[in-house]
């Protein structure tokens, strides 16, 4: 399979502090990847440096085969991001969120009419079309949010922590539609700290502590770095030999 996408160099400093060290990654195409770490390990800076959000201190994002910095319009077209801290308006209604994040993408008219609704059916708002975004509750608000970024029907789709603080039915339904878009074809960066939806639905797996990726492999691939039986171990364990820290006291 080819790569989708390779992060080359990738580095971020805030101060004297490197948050993201000398990132070296490779997303394959159709696949879904899970980036799993601690508080701070430094997913999100990836994400957003892999979006054009954070500019990176050293190091390029190729995406497509191309220089995202120098074809970044045409390649914005292809990504769809659902940020950690939800980007949705409260004071505007739940179409009126889908449709002022898809128009940025050029659609209009009737494609636009006919993508807002299948985007709040597909996160399974379409009965609250007509509602204000600040009367919904935490998990509606992030399926809003999914809501917004998928319209456009982009080739990556990245999730920074889709089901935190929400209920396990909004977790399900999310994690659920994740699969969907990747069996349509979409290409899945899955960002967590839930060990076990990482399990559950990556295909590929880089565990992430302070801004290194210091293992990656497929589940069972990541089990065998630290026993010979896999069946014997389980990846919060992995985790917590190879990074000495456990991931649920954070
Ligand atoms: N704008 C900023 N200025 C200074 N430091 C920052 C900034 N953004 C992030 N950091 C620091 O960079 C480190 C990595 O943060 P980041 O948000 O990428 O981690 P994370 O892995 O996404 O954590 P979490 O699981 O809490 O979301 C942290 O130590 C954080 O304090
Ligand atoms: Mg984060």
């Amino acid at each position: 399979m080819a790569a989708i996408l390779k992060t080359k160099d990738l580095t971020k400093k805030y101060g004297n502090k490197i948050v993201v060290d000398n990132l070296n990654l490779e997303i394959e195409e159709g696949e879904v990847f899970g980036l799993l770490g601690p508080n701070g390990a430094g997913k999100s800076t990836t994400m957003n440096m892999i979006c054009g959000i954070v500019k990176p201190t050293l190091g390029e994002v190729e995406f497509l085969g191309k220089d995202f910095k120098k074809n970044r319009k045409e390649l914005c077209r292809q990504l769809g991001y659902i940020p950690q801290q939800l980007a949705i308006h409260g004071n505007l209604k739940a179409w009126e969120n889908v449709e002022l994040f898809t128009s940025l993408y050029g659609i209009k008219g009737k494609e636009l009419s006919k993508i807002i609704d299948e985007s709040l059916e597909y996160v399974g708002l379409l009965d609250k079309r007509n509602e204000y975004a600040k009367t919904f509750s935490g998990g509606m608000k992030r399926r809003l949010n999914i809501a917004c970024a998928i319209g456009h029907d982009p080739k990556l789709l990245i999730f920074d922590e889709p089901t935190v603080g929400i209920d396990p039915q909004s977790r399900n339904f999310i994690l659920e539609r994740i699969k969907e878009s990747n069996e349509k074809g979409a290409t899945v960066i899955y960002t967590s700290h839930y060990m076990e939806e990482v399990e559950a639905i990556c295909t590929r797996i880089a565990i992430m502590d302070n801004g290194k990726i210091i293992a990656i492999g497929t589940s069972e691939e990541l089990k065998k770095m630290v026993v010979s039986d896999p069946s014997t171990i389980t990846l919060e364990e992995v985790f917590l030999t190879l990074t000495g820290k456990k991931l649920r006291d954070i």
